[in-house]
């Protein structure tokens, strides 16, 4: 039985829906913290140029392959390998991104929930006045109360499903044709907030994130760095491979990778902007952790003018961009669902949800009832982050450059990207050599004990 294959409405569609994918907690709460963690600048520094020289490519990789397989990852991977001339077990690339992405969901919703919740208790006041203590008992009374996680993951995971079922062009890209601008619009306001209440502070964040300071500058920070860029761009987990299959042959993807790593950059950084000069007001730690967004944070909105109402803005802010993200990494299984049961759209999303749904709640029960349910010494929680991040997104990722750049037809992809010589050299040696050594290199240090 063969369905017809949806397409984006318009590029601009198109490029919205890649950016929300981008834009994710990745850039609000990961980015921050692991910006404080490193040491400021340096770590900001090289990932503004992995995002371009490593992040970029392989994103213009992704869309290329799933524009010609026109299919869900493991499909296309199969059928791009087979014109090609070589061997279908190239699909594995696309079975471990389909898998990668299910898996981040599960743990992503759970986040995602988190942020739901926080415009409530911000809204409510309940970060008036509160001290360091104070909010970390919330936040740890939060993470021991199975119900409430388990309200706002099925909330979180409710508004994905209703979003996805809808469609590539009447769910996915109209979702992000609202909370796109309304996701700049609050970021704008955070910042002029910011801006105004932090008086000398906003400058001394500005130092932290922007002047090098490349004493901080080390392996695990570098290492870290070009992680982050994977991850920030939803690179290596089908993602990308999926909304470039319901793509058309008009769009330039070079101009539109460009637009939408710098957007993501951008929204990073700004993140930092609104983020940083709070903290450092109060004289909080920006080293602080996973916990600077919800245990940090919401001290600084509960000691400053205007702060329940802004500190409401702020986690709205990051329920849409957590939204805008957790759609796409809903799109890969529902695709491969759609296109390979019998199921039609809806059914197919209604049951990729409940699956996704189910295994979150092993990641909620790991913050409290599980809590010593341990494998290889890690909490389920962690044990899913740890596989995805550090191993299934680093190999998906390898696995697509190096069939890009030393499987596929390169007179082709040159035409297609439209590439002078020069630049198709420099693309040559980036796609050949540079990407493929340092992926390796993250995904040796995978392995290797943390270091901090
Ligand atoms: N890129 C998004 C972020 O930075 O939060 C989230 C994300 C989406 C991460 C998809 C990973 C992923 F596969």
């Amino acid at each position: 039985m063969k369905k017809s294959h949806s397409q984006w409405s318009s590029r601009m569609g198109f490029m919205l829906a890649a950016a929300g994918s981008a834009v994710g907690l990745g850039n609000i709460w990961k980015f921050p913290y692991m910006a404080g963690e490193m040491g400021g600048s340096a770590f900001v520094l090289t990932y503004l140029l992995f995002m371009f020289v490593i992040g970029l490519p392989i994103l213009v990789l992704e869309w290329l392959i799933g524009r010609r397989g026109q299919k869900n990852p493991i499909h296309t991977m199969e059928d791009v390998a087979v014109s090609e001339g070589r061997s279908k077990l190239w699909r594995w690339v696309g079975i471990i991104g389909v898998l990668g992405s299910f898996l981040i969901l599960s743990f992503y919703s759970v986040i995602g929930g988190w942020a739901t919740d926080y415009i409530f208790l911000a809204i409510n006041g309940t970060f008036n006045g509160v001290n360091g203590e104070a909010t970390g008992q919330i936040f740890s009374s939060f993470l021991g109360n199975t119900n409430s996680l388990l309200i706002w993951h099925t909330v979180f995971m409710a508004a994905n499903t209703i979003i996805v079922a809808m469609g590539v062009g009447a769910g996915l890209e109209r979702a992000c044709k609202v909370m796109m601008p309304g996701l700049g619009v609050l970021l704008l306001i955070l910042v002029a907030y910011a801006a105004i209440v932090s008086g000398s502070s906003f400058g001394k964040a500005f130092d932290f994130l922007f002047t090098p300071n490349w004493s901080a500058l080390n392996g695990t920070a570098i290492l870290a760095a070009l992680g982050h860029a994977f991850f920030s761009l939803s690179l290596g987990m089908g993602i990308m491979m999926a909304y470039g299959s319901y793509l058309g042959k008009d769009v330039n993807l070079l101009s539109t990778a460009r637009t939408v790593v710098i957007l993501d950059v951008i929204v990073a950084m700004l993140s930092g902007m609104a983020i940083f000069p709070l903290v450092f007001a109060n004289g909080l730690e920006a080293g602080s952790g996973p916990g600077l967004i919800f245990v940090t944070l919401p001290i600084a909105f509960g000691n400053m003018a205007a702060g329940s109402i802004l500190g409401c803005l702020f986690f709205i802010f990051l329920t849409f961009a957590a939204l805008t993200s957790s759609i796409s990494l809903l799109e890969p299984t529902v695709e491969l669902l759609e296109e390979k049961t019998p199921m039609g759209r809806k059914t197919a999303t209604v049951v990729s949800s409940v699956l996704i749904w189910a295994l979150g709640i092993a990641c909620i029960l790991s913050f409290n009832e599980w809590a010593d349910v341990k494998l290889f010494d890690k909490g389920i929680f962690d044990l899913l982050d740890y596989l995805t991040s550090k191993i299934m997104l680093p190999v998906t990722g390898l696995g697509t450059v190096i069939f890009g750049a030393w499987m596929m037809n390169q007179k082709v992809i040159r035409k297609e990207l439209n590439l002078s010589n020069f630049w198709f050299g420099v693309w040559t040696v980036l796609t050949r050599v540079v990407i493929p050594v340092a992926v390796v290199l993250i995904l040796i240090c995978g392995f290797l004990p943390e270091t901090r």
